[in-house]
């Protein structure tokens, strides 16, 4: 593939070499195009020596070559990382005063961003308007990651690292693009209701599913909102993470996310019931020889969710379920996720067995993708069936 790399004047520039080693790695074709001020952060010539190309920025010379134009045209796909507050100012707006700029007014590739700026610039009206003019054009923006920044700060604003960059934006190249811009809620692993405080009604759930799925709607140029019920694992580098402890802490993220969201998926196993009274202190066995907790039911937030909708499918539901049972009995699977289905008023169940082998906190699984009228078995690692799911999905909201 012919890949420009566009690079804009930020502290990431230097970060960008790794992304053009990456790529033509690969095998692909890159040409790199950095502003003026990206040189006073990275130096020409290890941009030419990783590119196997020339650099040069200036937009007026080789004038009789149309080279802005040549360069829009031979490009198949167009990186820009970092990419600064200016930048996507001046991309936004159509203010095409560099090379850069110019180049992208002019392409009709597929383009990809990858911002790197301080926590209060990427947070400032004007950044997020111009990133959701961006995105609205069909730009794939990687929003930047929180961690330590420049100077003494931490928080949102560090670039993508350059190997999720690449691996996303040649996903992305592929077509692999459906979710861009859509807003996705995960609610993933398990709630916790307390029984004293230090002991909780729980369950198995790891939250891997769920990972998996915030991983490929990421991929899929989504915008993610995790909401993590006790996950220990590593989350990927979503827009939003939440974290919530019991059924009630989860339908309070639920409601505050519904109103925007395209779709939620429910991965997380909730628990049914809470106690009545929560103990305060500790329970002491010494005191309780025997102990009868009454528990009262949870609310069923999927169906709670499924009702508040007014259109039929916003937001798309897609809930699981997690039954006991055996793989020969395929057709049961399916005829209880359909009840499911219907019960709750959602428009899929991911239906799988949790009891022979297949159980919590594995790597690999299997599963039947149900809406009406149609099923879908998938097996594989979490990630491959996540994307089934999300294959569902995104016929579920092309309606
Ligand atoms: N779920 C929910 N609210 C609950 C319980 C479950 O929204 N109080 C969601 C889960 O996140 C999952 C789906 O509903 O996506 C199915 O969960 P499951 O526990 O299988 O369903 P239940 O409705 O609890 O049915 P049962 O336990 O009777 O099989």
């Amino acid at each position: 593939m012919r890949i420009l790399v566009g690079i804009t004047g930020g502290i990431a520039a230097y970060k960008s070499a790794n992304i053009v080693r990456l790529l033509t790695e690969a095998g692909h074709s890159v040409k790199v195009l950095p502003t003026q001020n990206a040189l006073k952060f990275i130096g020409s010539a290890t941009l030419e020596a990783l590119s196997h190309n020339n650099i040069d920025p200036d937009l007026y010379t080789q004038v009789a070559d149309v080279k802005h134009i040549k360069l829009a045209q031979e490009a198949d796909l167009i990186i820009v990382a970092p990419a600064t507050a200016a930048f996507l100012a001046r991309y936004a707006s159509g203010f095409a005063d560099d090379l850069l700029t110019n180049v992208l007014m002019a392409t009709e590739a597929k383009v990809v961003i990858a911002p790197a700026m301080h926590t209060a610039m990427w947070d400032h009206p004007a950044t997020k308007e111009n990133v959701k003019t961006l995105t609205n054009r069909g730009v794939h923006i990687l929003s930047p990651e929180a961690g330590r920044l420049t100077g003494n700060d931490t928080g949102v604003g560090r670039m993508v690292e350059p190997e999720d960059i690449v691996r996303r934006a040649l996903l992305f190249s592929e077509g692999v693009d459906q979710l861009v811009g859509k807003q996705i809620i995960i609610a993933a692993g398990g709630t916790r209701e307390v029984i004293d405080e230090v002991r909780f009604i729980g369950n198995h759930s790891s939250g891997k599913q769920g990972i998996a799925l915030a991983q490929a709607a990421l991929d899929r140029g989504a915008e993610v909102t995790f909401i993590a019920a006790n996950i220990d694992l590593p989350i990927p580098n979503v827009q939003r993470l939440i974290r919530v402890a019991s059924v009630s802490d989860l339908d309070n993220a639920l409601q505050l996310a519904f109103d925007s969201a395209d779709a939620i998926i429910m991965p997380a196993a909730v628990s049914d019931y809470r106690l009545a009274n929560p103990i305060e202190g500790k329970l002491h066995r010494s005191e309780n020889p025997e102990l009868e907790l009454h528990l009262l039911s949870n609310p069923d937030l999927l169906s709670e969710l499924s009702k508040k909708r007014i259109s039929s499918k916003k937001p798309v539901l897609i809930g699981f379920a997690a039954e006991v049972g055996s793989d020969d009995q395929v057709q049961s699977l399916e005829s209880l996720a359909k009840k499911k289905l219907h019960g709750k008023g959602v428009d899929a169940i991911v239906a799988n067995w949790v009891s022979r082998g297949v159980v919590f906190g594995q790597d690999d699984t299997e599963v039947l993708v149900v809406t009406e009228g149609h099923t879908t078995k998938a097996s594989g690692s979490k990630y491959d069936v996540a994307n089934t799911i999300l294959d569902s999905l995104y016929t579920l909201l092309e309606g």
